[in-house]
C-alpha cells in the first residue's frame, strides 16, 4: 500500500501513529488465546498510513492465509476483527469468545478491503463501572473482556484496578496512619465512589489489605495487556479527596467538606477535599503519579480525575472554578510534562442548574491549552452537554453512549441516536470532538446489540443503515451464513421498537418494577433517571420476536447449541415476563382499591405476581449468565479460602446489589433480574406486600407505605447478610432447561 518515498516516511516518522513498524506481537497472542486452530493462518504487518487504518486480503503466496496490513496496533485488531465478523460469521461476546469456530480453511478475502477510524479515540468504562461489573472480576474475565475491546478498535481504556495501594502510600508519606486511612476507604463493591469523592468509610467492616494488594497485582496484569493490544490506559490520578483526618495533621492546610451524596450520613459522605491550590495538593500529586510511574511504566498521559461528580463545588465563584482546574492540571503537569487531563462530564448534565455555562467555562479555561483535557460527554446519546456549551468551549470532549443505570438489566436502545448523533456531532461547526466511546455503568450482555453498534460507527463514516447493520450483527451472533428469515424478522422489529427508542424520558435500560420496593403507588411509569415507563408495545415486539425465536429453534434444531440463541431467548422470555408483571401489579392495585374486594380477592389477585416471579426465577436459572451465583463465588474467590474475609467479601457484593448502602439509601440502584435474587429476595418482598394488602382488608387498618418500607429494608437486610448454600435448594450452577422451561412460561404468559 505504500507510495511514500524515502523522503515522505522520513518526515512521517517523526508523527506517532505513521510507523511503518508496528508491533503486532499482542495480535498474534489473542490469536493464540481465542483461535488457537488459526495459529499460523493470519499474517499481521505494520503498514504506512495516518490515523488508525487497516487492510485486509488474501495472502499472496500462501493458500488459505489471511494478511492484516495496519498502520497502528489498535488497527490491527480492528483489522482482524473485520475480517472474522464480516467473513467468518463469528464474534466475541460479554457472553463468550466464538472466534475459535471460525472456518477452515478460512473463507476468502476476494477484494482486499479497508478500513479506517474516524476519530482518534475511542473509549471503554465508566468509573462506576469498575463497581458494578468488574468489582470482583479475575484475570480471565479481563482477558475475555480486553479482547472483546481490543477487537472492537478501543484504544482509550480507563484502568483502575489497585488506586488504592499507590494512594495509601502517598497517605501514609504525608503522615497519616494506617487507621486515619483505612476509615477513608470503602468497602470492595464501592469503591468507585470513594474515587469520586462520594462516599468514604465502609460499613460491615474495614477493607482488609489483602484486597488492595491483590488489586494491584491484577493491575499488573492488566495494563501489560492494554499496551500490548495497542490500547493506551488513562490512569488514576491524586483527585485531592483526603481522610477526614489529614486536616488536623495539617491545620493550616485548605481542606473543605464536599457536599453530602445521596442522603448518607455525614460520617460516610461530605468527603474531605484539599483544595488543588493548596502547595500539599501538588506534592502529593507528584509523589502519587511517580509511584505510579515507577509501578507501570511510562505507559501513558492520560490521568482520570473526578472532583465534583455528584459533588457540588465548595463554592460558585467562577474565578474560584478556573483557580481548581488550573491548579489541577498544573499539578498533573508538573508530574508528567504531556498529561491529558481527562474527565466524566456527567456533572454538566446531573447538577446541570449549578453548572451553568459560565461556570463550564470558568472549570474548563483553568485547563491551559486545548491540547490539556479531555470531556467524556457522557449521556450524548440522549442528554448531550456538548451542544449547550459551544462544544465544551473549544476543548477536547468524546462522544459516549451512557446506557445501562447500576448494571440493571432491560432491553433498550437508541440506534437513531448512536448512529447519526456521533456524525453530526462530528461535523457540527466548531466541534472540538475527538472520539466514541462506552460509558456505560454497568455491562450486561442483554443490550450489545447497542453497544457493538456505536464502536462499529466510529469505523464509518456515514451513519449506519440500522437495519442492514441489525441483520448482519444477528448473523453473526447466529453464526449462520445466512439469516433465516424468521429470525431476521424477529431482529427487524426488536431493530426498529425496542432499540430504536426516541422516547427520550424513558432511556438507558427500563427498570422492571418487579425489582423495587413494593408500594401501591410510584412504581409504573416513572420517567428520567431509572425510568419503569416501557416504550414500546410488549406484544408487537418482545412477544412477537419471541415467538419467532422459538418456532426457529424447533425448524433449526441446531441453533440451540449456539450459546448467543440460547441467552436471546432467555433474554426475551425475561422481558416478556417482568412487563407482564406491571399488568398484574396494576391489577391487583385495583383489586385492592376497590371497596367492594374481600380479603381472597386480594389475596388471589397478588398470586399471579408471585406465580410470575416464581417462574422468571426457574428461567434464569438455566442460563449461565444470569446466576447470583456468578457474582458472589466472583468475590468470593479473593478470600482465598479464609471464610470470615470470604463473607465480608460476599456481603458487599450482596448489599451493592440491594441496599446499596448500610440502610438502603439508594436502595435497588443496582438491582439485578438473577437467579438468587429474583426467587429469593423479590419473591419474598412481593409476598410480604400482597399479605400487607390482605391484611388491610381483614383489620381494616390503613395501608402504610412508611411501614412498609421498613418491611422490605429488613428483608433486604436479611438477604444481604446470608451466605450463599445456606438454603438447601442453592446451586452454584445452572439448573433445567431453556427450551423446556420457555415452552411452559409461553402457556402461561403470552
Ligand atoms: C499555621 O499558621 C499559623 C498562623 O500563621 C502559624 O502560627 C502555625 O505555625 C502554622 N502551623 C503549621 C502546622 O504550619
Ligand atoms: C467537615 O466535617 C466534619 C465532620 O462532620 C467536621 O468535624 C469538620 O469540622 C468539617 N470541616 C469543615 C472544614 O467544615
Ligand atoms: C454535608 O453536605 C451538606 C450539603 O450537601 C451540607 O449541608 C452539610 O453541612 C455537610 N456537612 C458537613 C459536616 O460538612
Ligand atoms: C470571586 O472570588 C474572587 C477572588 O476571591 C473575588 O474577587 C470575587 O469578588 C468573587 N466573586 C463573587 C461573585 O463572589
Ligand atoms: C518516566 O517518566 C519520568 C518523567 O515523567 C522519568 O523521570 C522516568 O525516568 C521515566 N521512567 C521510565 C522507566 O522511563
Ligand atoms: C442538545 O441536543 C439534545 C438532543 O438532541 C436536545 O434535546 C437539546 O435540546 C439540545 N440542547 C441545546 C441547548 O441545543
Ligand atoms: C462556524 O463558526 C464560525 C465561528 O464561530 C463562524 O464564523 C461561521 O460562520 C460558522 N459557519 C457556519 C456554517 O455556521
Ligand atoms: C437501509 O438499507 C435498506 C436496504 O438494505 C434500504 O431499504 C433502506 O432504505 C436503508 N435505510 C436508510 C435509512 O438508508
Ligand atoms: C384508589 O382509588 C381512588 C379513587 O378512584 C384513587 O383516587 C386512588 O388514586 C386509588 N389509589 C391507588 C393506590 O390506586
Ligand atoms: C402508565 O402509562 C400507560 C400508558 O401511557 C397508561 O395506560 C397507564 O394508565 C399508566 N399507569 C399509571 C398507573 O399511571
Ligand atoms: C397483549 O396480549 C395480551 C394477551 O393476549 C392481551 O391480554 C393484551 O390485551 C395485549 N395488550 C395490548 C396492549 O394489546
Ligand atoms: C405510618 O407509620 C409511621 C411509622 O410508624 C408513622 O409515623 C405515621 O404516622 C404513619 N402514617 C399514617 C398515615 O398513619
Amino acid at each position: 500500500m505504500s507510495r511514500f518515498t524515502g523522503l515522505c516516511l522520513f518526515v512521517l516518522a517523526a508523527l506517532p501513529h505513521a510507523l511503518a513498524d508496528v508491533d503486532v506481537s499482542g495480535i498474534y497472542g489473542l490469536v493464540e488465546r481465542r483461535m488457537p486452530r488459526h495459529v499460523g493462518k493470519f499474517t499481521l504487518k505494520g503498514m504506512d498510513g495516518e490515523g488508525d487504518a487497516f487492510v485486509i486480503s488474501d495472502t499472496k503466496g500462501h493458500s488459505g492465509g489471511v494478511t492484516v496490513e495496519c498502520t497502528t496496533t489498535n488497527a490491527c485488531a480492528r483489522g482482524l476483527y473485520t475480517y472474522v465478523t464480516e467473513f467468518g460469521e463469528v464474534d466475541i461476546w460479554w457472553t463468550g469468545s466464538r472466534l475459535h469456530e471460525l472456518a477452515l480453511p478460512l473463507p476468502k478475502v476476494g477484494k482486499p478491503v479497508s478500513g479506517s477510524a474516524i476519530v482518534p479515540y475511542r473509549y471503554h468504562f465508566n468509573t462506576v463501572t469498575f463497581g458494578y461489573t468488574t468489582a470482583f472480576c479475575g484475570f480471565d474475565k479481563w482477558s475475555l473482556l480486553l479482547d472483546w475491546l481490543a477487537l472492537r478498535g478501543v484504544n482509550l481504556p480507563l484502568a483502575w484496578n489497585g488506586y488504592e495501594k499507590i494512594l495509601i502510600e502517598v497517605f501514609q508519606e504525608v503522615g497519616l496512619s494506617d487507621a486515619e486511612i483505612f476509615e477513608f476507604i470503602t468497602g470492595p463493591a464501592f469503591l468507585p465512589w470513594n474515587r469520586f469523592g462520594n462516599e468514604q468509610g465502609s460499613w460491615g467492616g474495614t477493607l482488609p489489605v489483602q484486597f488492595v494488594e491483590d488489586q494491584f497485582a491484577l493491575q499488573k496484569q492488566i495494563l501489560p495487556r492494554m499496551v500490548e493490544l495497542g490500547m493506551t490506559p488513562i490512569l488514576p490520578a491524586f483527585t485531592g479527596f483526603v481522610p477526614r483526618a489529614m486536616a488536623s495533621h495539617y491545620p493550616n492546610a485548605s481542606i473543605v467538606n464536599g457536599s453530602s451524596w445521596s442522603g448518607f450520613l455525614t460520617a460516610l459522605t461530605n468527603d474531605s477535599f484539599l483544595e488543588p491550590f493548596d502547595p500539599l495538593f501538588p506534592q502529593m500529586q507528584k509523589s502519587f503519579i511517580t509511584k505510579q510511574q515507577e509501578a507501570y511504566g511510562n505507559i501513558t498521559h492520560f490521568y482520570t480525575l473526578d472532583q465534583y461528580n455528584e459533588n457540588d463545588p465548595f463554592s460558585g465563584n467562577t474565578s474560584y472554578l478556573s483557580s481548581v482546574s488550573s491548579n489541577t492540571v498544573d499539578s498533573l503537569r508538573a508530574a508528567d510534562a504531556d498529561a491529558m487531563w481527562v474527565l466524566q462530564g456527567w456533572l454538566f448534565f446531573s447538577s446541570e442548574t449549578f453548572w451553568t455555562n459560565d461556570r463550564v467555562e470558568a472549570y474548563l479555561s483553568g485547563a491551559p491549552s486545548d491540547d490539556s483535557v479531555l470531556i467524556l460527554d457522557l449521556y450524548t446519546e440522549a442528554q448531550p452537554q456538548w451542544n449547550r456549551t459551544n462544544s465544551y468551549f473549544g476543548k477536547q470532549w468524546v462522544w459516549c453512549q451512557l446506557h445501562d443505570y447500576g448494571g440493571n438489566i432491560g432491553m433498550e436502545g437508541n440506534l437513531p441516536a448512536i448512529t447519526q448523533g456521533p456524525i453530526a456531532a462530528l461535523h457540527a461547526n466548531g466541534s472540538s470532538m475527538v472520539g466514541m466511546g462506552l460509558t456505560m455503568e454497568g455491562q450486561e450482555p442483554g443490550n450489545e446489540l447497542v453497544y457493538d453498534a456505536l464502536l462499529d460507527q466510529a469505523w464509518s463514516t456515514t451513519p449506519l443503515n440500522i437495519s442492514d447493520y441489525v441483520t448482519k450483527w444477528a448473523t453473526r451472533r447466529y453464526q449462520v451464513k445466512s439469516l433465516p428469515l424468521n429470525l431476521k424478522e424477529a431482529w427487524g422489529i426488536l431493530g426498529s421498537t425496542v432499540f430504536s427508542n426516541q422516547d427520550l424520558a424513558s432511556q438507558a435500560t427500563i427498570k422492571s418494577i418487579l425489582e423495587l420496593s413494593p408500594d401501591t403507588t410510584g412504581l409504573v411509569n416513572r420517567t428520567g433517571h431509572h425510568p419503569t415507563k416501557i416504550p414500546y408495545d410488549t406484544n408487537s415486539t418482545i412477544l412477537a420476536a419471541l415467538e419467532l425465536l422459538v418456532q426457529t429453534s424447533k425448524s433449526t434444531p441446531a441453533l440451540k447449541t449456539v450459546p448467543e440463541f440460547a441467552f436471546d431467548i432467555v433474554e426475551l422470555s425475561r422481558q416478556l415476563l417482568v412487563n407482564r408483571f406491571v399488568d398484574h401489579y396494576n391489577n391487583l392495585i385495583g383489586v385492592w382499591n376497590s371497596t367492594s374486594s374481600s380479603p381472597r380477592d386480594v389475596l388471589l389477585a397478588g398470586q399471579p405476581l408471585l406465580n410470575l416471579i416464581s417462574d422468571l426465577d426457574t428461567l434464569l436459572f438455566t442460563n449461565e449468565n444470569y446466576l447470583l451465583s456468578t457474582w458472589i463465588s466472583d468475590a468470593r474467590q479473593w478470600a482465598h479460602g479464609n471464610a470470615s474475609y470470604a463473607a465480608y467479601l460476599e456481603y458487599s457484593a450482596r448489599n451493592q446489589i440491594t441496599l446499596w448502602g448500610p440502610d438502603g439509601e439508594i436502595n435497588d440502584y443496582a438491582s439485578k433480574q438473577w437467579a438468587g435474587v429474583v426467587g429469593e429476595y423479590y419473591g419474598a418482598r412481593w409476598e410480604a406486600f400482597i399479605s400487607t394488602l390482605v391484611g388491610t382488608k381483614t383489620s381494616g387498618q390503613a395501608y402504610n407505605s412508611t411501614v412498609v418500607k421498613q418491611v422490605m429494608l429488613s428483608i433486604g437486610e436479611t438477604f444481604s447478610r446470608k451466605t450463599w448454600g445456606s438454603a438447601s435448594e442453592e446451586t452454584w450452577g445452572t439448573k433445567g432447561d431453556t427450551f423446556t422451561v420457555v415452552d411452559v412460561l409461553l402457556k402461561h404468559w403470552t
